[in-house]
């Protein structure tokens, strides 16, 4: 899916905090939005993966605004994962449980498991694994329902650096078979695994870098 932002501005109360954002996230690719904290990351990511709608612009899915899309569950559902720095996986439920809570069905399940490496632990609880096993089983479970694209904000941020790694090193991987990942993230490590750099500065683009 084709993703593109125009002029997309946003206030809390008076706080202009995005100054007119123009991006196209092309389908398939692995976008890394970089910057400083409070340059706006967790905002646009929030805005472009349609939870947060902008004060001013619009945001095109393959062309449709948001009021174009039918029923906006439905079109996440079937579109779009999200991850976050948190895994907020649900910690009664095994990890094979939590992933296959949200599928429309669970065809993918065990092949997931499989390919993020959680395929021998998926019977245990999430308290029962090491952090970055349990922020694969949330990737995981963001891909179960083989989502367009997937929306993750700092989702590294709770990893060590080797674990944060093979987090990029997934993502990469995925992308390589057409899932489009925008994952916002202050570590600059990143860019080494990116496609797309969109390098944000005081609610504005600075740079991208291809
Ligand atoms: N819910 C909110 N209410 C008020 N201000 C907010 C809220 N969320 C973020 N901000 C402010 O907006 C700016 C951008 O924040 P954010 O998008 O979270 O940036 P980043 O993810 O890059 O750290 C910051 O100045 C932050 O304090
Ligand atoms: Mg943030």
């Amino acid at each position: 899916m084709k993703i593109e932002a125009l002029g997309v501005e946003h206030f809390y109360g008076h706080e202009k905090v995005l100054n007119g954002v123009d991006i196209t996230i092309l389908p398939g690719s692995f976008t890394a939005i970089i910057g400083e904290s409070g340059s706006g990351k967790t905002t646009l990511l929030s805005i472009l993966s349609t939870l947060l709608q902008p004060s001013a612009g619009i945001v095109k899915y393959d062309g449709k605004i948001l009021s174009e899309l039918g029923n906006i569950d439905r079109f996440r559902r079937h579109n779009i994962g999200f991850v976050f720095q948190f895994h907020y996986l649900i910690s009664y439920l095994t990890l094979r449980e939590n992933i296959a809570l949200g599928a429309i069905d669970e065809s993918r399940v065990e092949s997931l498991l499989q390919s993020l490496g959680i395929a021998k632990l998926s019977h245990r609880y999430s308290d029962e694994v090491s952090g970055g096993e349990r922020q694969r089983a949330a990737i995981a479970r963001a891909l179960v329902n083989a989502p367009s694209v997937v929306f993750a904000d700092e989702p590294t941020g709770n990893l060590d650096s080797k674990n944060a790694l093979g987090v990029y090193e997934l993502f990469r991987e995925f992308s390589h078979q057409g899932t489009g990942f925008v994952v916002a993230s202050h570590d600059k490590k990143i860019a080494d695994y990116a496609d797309i750099i969109i390098e944000m500065e005081d609610g504005l683009v600075k740079q991208i870098h291809q």
